[in-house]
């Protein structure tokens, strides 16, 4: 049952960390703000919710999804603008995003007052660890872990559902070298890949590491029945610009992430004239379009990658490199983003959610 009523008790600390937080000098997911949200699930129920001092948990050793990976969460990211106005963006589509993941994962679905109302509270509370400088934003980690103190396989009977939020710089802060992989899978028509949950992320670890040794930075996931279309990459959505138009996997088969930012880049390439084909697209078009010089860009896509630029693309022994001073699309759209969500330019899609 999913309760309607707004009830968030505040309980502040008397020991901010705020002095620990140098805005020159950010790196992404090394620091956490003062307070955290935290609300228990439990007989079918979400109960009242509470914004606390940020705290260790502390768990049963048999909790549920420590050993079974009942586990999902959103990257959501808020800015502060010239003016001080803080606004966070699309927050909407993340929590449509968590609950389609709460459902594929057996978890129970979150109600707005919950997930949206208790993010505004949170962020109201913690401006201050909102950082200004350009290319910088608070990274908002709302998340949900099954909590049982079972050890059989059965969905659990309790749930926390937290929020934590961390100034952040660029998560990318150099132009990624990637590597097409062939031989490891990240999901499959009717798994979990359209899901947020933590297990895509665990399992994508060895052969990015694999791919590291051999000089890359990450790899671009291929579809997992022929190993012959590219879906996306490590943490973030691809695009490639191919003879002037943009190309960027389809969702259809459920083996790629929604991406806000993907959904939000298709959005104003198009408006920016762009053509832009959501598809298939096998590595031979993306070598063929290669060889014939009409491969111009391919970049990543993602909350907490914003627009990541790609310098290298490698199939195998065949090695694709980018003149990035020639890039035109990607510097374009991610000056674009950052205009927008930081109050440069009209918001004229209602994205962003003032605080
Ligand atoms: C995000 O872009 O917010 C993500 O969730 C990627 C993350 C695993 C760093």
């Amino acid at each position: 049952m999913i309760s309607n009523k707004i009830d968030i008790e505040i309980i502040k600390t008397s020991d901010s960390r705020i002095n620990q937080f140098d805005p020159q000098n950010i790196q992404f997911g090394k620091l956490y703000s003062d307070h955290m949200l935290i609300a228990h699930y439990d007989n079918g129920v979400w109960g009242k919710a509470t914004i606390e001092p940020f705290r260790n948990l502390s768990m049963h050793p048999a909790t549920t999804f420590i050993h079974y990976g009942q586990s999902i969460f959103e990257g959501i990211k808020a800015y502060k603008g010239a003016s001080g106005q803080v606004v966070i963006f699309r927050p909407e589509e993340n929590y449509k995003r968590f609950n389609t993941s709460a459902e594929r994962m057996q978890m129970p679905t979150v109600p707005e007052w919950l997930f949206m109302d208790g993010m505004k509270q949170l962020i109201k509370i913690e401006k201050d660890w909102i950082p200004k400088e350009e290319d910088h934003s608070l990274y908002i980690r709302p998340f949900m872990i099954a909590t049982d103190p079972f050890i059989g396989v059965r969905p659990s009977a309790l749930y926390k559902f937290m929020i934590i939020l961390g100034p952040s710089g660029p998560y990318n802060t150099e132009p990624m070298k990637i590597l097409i992989e062939k031989d490891f899978t990240r999901a499959t028509p009717g798994g979990v890949g359209f899901a947020k949950n933590g297990g895509n992320y665990g399992a994508s670890l060895y052969p990015v590491v694999l791919a590291q040794k051999k000089g890359y930075d990450q790899i671009l996931w291929t579809d997992a029945l022929e190993h012959k279309y590219v879906e996306e990459v490590g943490m973030m959505n691809v695009m490639f610009v191919i003879d002037g138009k943009v190309i960027t996997p389809s969702l259809e088969r459920g083996t790629v992430l929604k991406g806000v930012t993907r959904a939000s880049a298709i959005i104003l390439l198009r408006e920016m004239g762009y053509t832009v084909e959501e598809r298939n697209l096998s590595i031979e078009e993306i070598v063929t379009a290669h060889k014939s010089g009409k491969l111009e860009e391919v970049f990543g896509v993602g909350t907490a990658a914003v627009v990541s630029f790609i310098c290298r693309l490698a199939e195998g022994d065949y090695v694709m490199d980018f003149d990035l001073t020639k890039s035109t699309v990607a510097p374009k759209l991610k000056k674009k983003l950052n205009d927008i969500r930081t109050g440069l330019e009209e918001d004229k899609h209602g994205w962003l959610v003032k605080i």
